[in-house]
Formats: structure tokens, C-alpha cells, sequence
């Protein structure tokens, strides 16, 4: 067995307990710097938080003085030695290493990670090295508590996970943008039908929340939208809650709730990575988590809406207009501008949303919610599902869309249909809004986006 090292997280948290005895910590080089005085000096990092542990190497050690030369950045060692107070500046203990193993050297040429600032667009195109710096390690340990804290909020209040399938004949969205599944070396159908990448779980958690009650989904879903924006990717993760017995306001309610207890969590849990993005990436984070938390969403119908952007004197390079769907400029400047706070919009035009949404009283709209928030926009959208068979039949004339190919569907609104309602987290945009990270390729590990998938 290799012998296992202390998380140097661990060490920050409860160094007291491990002072003046012998320990053994495993990680990466960050830097290496040997003074004049006999000693080296190490960074070490090995990912349990963002800290490095110094370790300390006294020339007066011949056969690690022997090593020095290969623990060059970027190389896996195993330290081990004593805990001591830091008689340095800025922390609190460090390593005086007695042994080191080398497992993998890295050579200081060829090795691309120096210590100095690379670009996002730089460490992208070296996607397998980047979860070694400073702040896509951050965003992983950032995403590792959403997930955590999501799968709670769901779990602690009744709702059970369901495993959508990936592989899907319907586009549930129904904008068309889907990634046919096709079996290589093989002319006929796999699955004796046309199957796409599913788009969203939601219809298949609508028949589990019509069975139990309160379910959720999160799963990755895929997109062929060609957009290259800093908020699209073509695969993404959603987190789909679905609950019978439940109306627009119930929605907006669990939504509000959801993001509010989750951006809580994270301000409790993740404080040393996010200040460290409140550092370096984006300094109005906290105050924006924190707006989160304090101030309660501004409701408002998609006529206030266009109303008050025709009215808001700015200069949009799309004027809004009701019936067009809003911009990303239209839904920054709602919530940055004019609000301040989360802007949740409900009842959009029925012709600028899915046949799967409630028809109002007006006909004209339908019971849609799209919760926008500062810098991302658009980070949930859902709606209150159409429940009457003859008005959804209506609704999917309307839409064009193949009757046969809903059957299932549809049965669910013959059978024991109850209001329902539900919606769509978008995860990536999440982990954007939470750690600040400009560009949604720095929000997932491996990015998928038009002309650009790795690995
Ligand atoms: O608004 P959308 O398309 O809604 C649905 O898919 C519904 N079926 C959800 C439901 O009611 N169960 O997507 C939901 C969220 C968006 O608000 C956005 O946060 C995110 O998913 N999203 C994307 N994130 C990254 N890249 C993309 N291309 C995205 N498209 C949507
Ligand atoms: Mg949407």
C-alpha cells in the first residue's frame, strides 16, 4: 500500500493536535525556492483546499539535498517529516521534511504550468492540467458542495432522485437542437427508431411525479445550439425537481427556497475558495451571494417586463418588443440595473415557449417562470405543466408536433392528471453565478462547446 498522507486541510484546521509530531502529507510541487541559509523551501498543494504546506529541506540532509534538483514544480511527492509552528509570516505551521519520495518528476521545460498567471483560454486548451491551479481546483471543491448541498435540499424535503434516461426519442423542448445517437458501423436503427441525447429529463420525472409525489433529476443533458457564448455549453447538467399537486406560485416558491439555502450552504462551507474568487475574479461576489440570501425575488409578468425595458431609455442592440423572447442584455439589465436582485419572470407568450406549459386564462400566455439573476441571466426556467388533455392536444396542433410519438404523454393527462409543476437549475450557470468565473467553460471539468471537445 502507499502510505497515506493528512489532507492539508485537515492539517490548517486542527493543527494543534498534530504539532511537534511526525507526519506524512502526499501532493504537487507548486514552487520550489532554496535560500542562501541552507534551507529549500517547498509548496506543496495536494488539492484538499487551496493552502499549500510549506516543506522544509535543510541542506544539512544529504540524500534529500541529492533530490532537490527533480522537486521542480509540478512533480508528485510524499513528505514526510515534523509539524512546526511557521516562525514565517501568513501561516501557521510547516513541514521539516525527514524523507522524500519522488513518485513522478516533471520536467521544469516541457512542463506547461509555471508559476505565474495563465490565461482561461491557455489552461482550456490544456483541460487535463488544468484542475492543478489555483482556481479551477477552487471551482471543483465550489461544485463538489453544490452538488452535496442540492442532493440534501431535495432528500431532506421528501423528494426522490430519478434516473432519466440519456438516450431519448422525444426533444423535450422542442427547439430542435438534438445530437442524433447512432450506432457506428451499423445502417439500420440501434434502437429500431430515431433517438437523441436527451435534451432535458422533464417529461420522464413528469411520470414519476405522478406516481410519487415529489421527485428531482440531475443529469447531464446536451444541446446542439451553435452558440458561442460565454453561457452555453452543448453538454450541461440540470437539476429537474418535478411535483404533483402544485401550481406556478408552488414553483417559484421551492425555486426561491432552492437557491437560497444552497448559496447559504456554500457561504458557510467553501469560505477560503470563495474569497480567493472574491480576490481575483470577481470582487462583488459575496455581496451578490449575499443579495441572494437577503433580499427576496422581484416577481413580474413578461408584459411588465418588455414594459419596462421599452421603457428604460437604454440602448439594447435588440429592443424588446412583446412577443420576442428576452436577450441576455434585457435579463442583465433587469436584475443588475432595475432590481438589483433575483427577477423570477412569469406568463411568456405561449408561442415563445414548449407545448408542455399551462395555457392561461388569457390564452394569450402560458405559466412559465424564468429566475434570472445578476451576471448570468437566466439560471432556472420551468414552468406549470398543462394538466388538461384537450388543451394540451390543442397546444401540440398548435406546435405541429406528432400526436403518436406523445401517446405516453398524453396518457398521463387521461389517467389521474393532476396540476404539476417543476424546472430546470441550470448547474453550470449555478457554479458561474457562485464562484464568479466569467465564462461557463471554467464551470465543468471538460467543456463541450461548438468545435471543442477534449478527451
Ligand atoms: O430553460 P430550459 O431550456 O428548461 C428546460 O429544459 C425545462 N425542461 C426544465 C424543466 O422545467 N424541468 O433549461 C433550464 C436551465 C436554463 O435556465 C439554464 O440555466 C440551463 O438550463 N441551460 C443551459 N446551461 C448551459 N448551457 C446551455 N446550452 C443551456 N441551456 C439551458
Ligand atoms: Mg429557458
Amino acid at each position: 500500500m502507499i502510505p497515506t498522507g493528512i489532507p492539508i486541510k485537515e492539517l490548517f484546521r486542527s493543527f494543534s493536535s498534530h504539532l511537534g509530531k511526525d507526519i506524512r502529507v502526499n501532493g504537487w510541487v507548486r514552487t520550489r525556492r532554496d535560500s542562501k541559509a541552507g534551507i529549500s523551501f517547498v509548496e506543496l498543494n495536494d488539492g484538499s483546499c487551496l493552502k499549500n504546506l510549506q516543506v522544509i529541506i535543510s541542506h544539512d540532509n544529504p540524500s534529500l539535498v541529492e533530490m532537490l534538483p527533480i522537486i521542480t514544480t509540478g512533480a508528485g511527492i510524499s513528505a514526510f517529516g515534523t509539524l512546526k509552528k511557521s516562525p514565517a509570516k501568513g501561516q501557521p505551521i510547516e513541514l521539516e521534511a525527514k524523507e522524500i519520495t519522488i513518485y513522478g518528476t516533471a520536467d521544469p521545460v516541457s512542463y506547461p504550468l509555471q508559476k505565474k498567471r495563465h490565461s482561461f483560454e491557455f489552461l482550456r486548451q490544456i483541460a487535463h492540467l488544468r484542475p492543478r491551479t489555483n482556481t479551477i481546483g477552487a471551482v471543483t471543491r465550489v461544485r463538489n458542495r453544490l452538488s452535496y448541498t442540492i442532493h440534501r435540499f431535495f432528500q431532506e424535503r421528501g423528494f426522490y432522485y430519478i434516473h432519466t434516461p440519456i438516450i431519448t426519442t422525444s426533444d423535450c423542448e422542442g427547439a430542435g437542437e438534438v445530437f442524433r445517437v447512432v450506432a457506428e458501423h451499423m445502417e439500420e436503427e440501434f434502437f429500431g427508431r430515431p433517438t437523441y441525447l436527451t435534451v432535458s429529463g422533464q417529461l420522464q420525472a413528469e411520470i414519476f411525479a405522478l406516481a410519487l409525489g415529489k421527485v428531482y433529476t440531475f443529469g447531464p443533458t446536451f444541446r446542439a445550439e451553435n452558440s458561442n457564448t460565454r453561457r452555453h455549453l452543448a453538454e450541461f447538467w440540470m437539476i429537474e425537481p418535478e411535483v404533483a399537486f402544485a401550481d406556478i406560485e408552488d414553483n417559484l416558491k421551492l425555486a426561491e427556497e432552492m437557491l437560497r439555502q444552497i448559496v447559504q450552504d456554500v457561504l458557510d462551507n467553501c469560505d477560503e475558495d470563495l474569497q480567493f474568487f472574491a480576490r481575483f475574479i470577481d470582487p462583488n461576489l459575496i455581496g451578490r451571494l449575499e443579495m441572494i440570501i437577503k433580499k427576496p425575488f422581484e416577481v413580474i409578468t413578461y408584459t411588465e417586463a418588455v414594459k419596462i425595458l421599452e421603457e428604460s431609455g437604454e440602448q439594447f442592440d435588440y429592443p424588446a418588443r412583446w412577443g420576442c423572447d428576452l436577450q441576455a442584455e434585457h435579463e442583465r439589465y433587469l436584475t443588475e440595473k432595475k432590481f438589483k436582485r433575483p427577477v423570477a419572470v412569469i406568463d411568456y407568450p405561449r408561442t415563445l415557449k414548449p407545448f408542455y406549459m399551462k395555457v392561461n386564462d388569457d390564452e394569450q400566455t402560458v405559466a412559465a417562470m424564468d429566475v434570472l439573476v445578476p451576471e448570468v441571466g437566466e439560471i432556472v426556467g420551468g414552468s406549470e405543466r398543462e394538466y388538461r388533455y384537450d388543451v394540451l392536444v390543442e397546444q401540440m396542433k398548435q406546435k405541429n408536433m406528432n400526436l403518436e410519438d406523445y401517446q405516453w404523454y398524453l396518457d398521463l393527462r387521461r389517467f389521474g392528471s393532476v396540476p404539476h409543476a417543476g424546472f430546470g437549475l441550470g448547474f453550470e450557470r449555478l457554479v458561474q453565478f457562485v464562484t464568479g468565473v466569467q465564462n461557463i467553460r471554467e464551470a465543468i471539468p471538460f467543456p463541450r462547446t461548438p468545435g471543442h471537445a477534449l478527451f
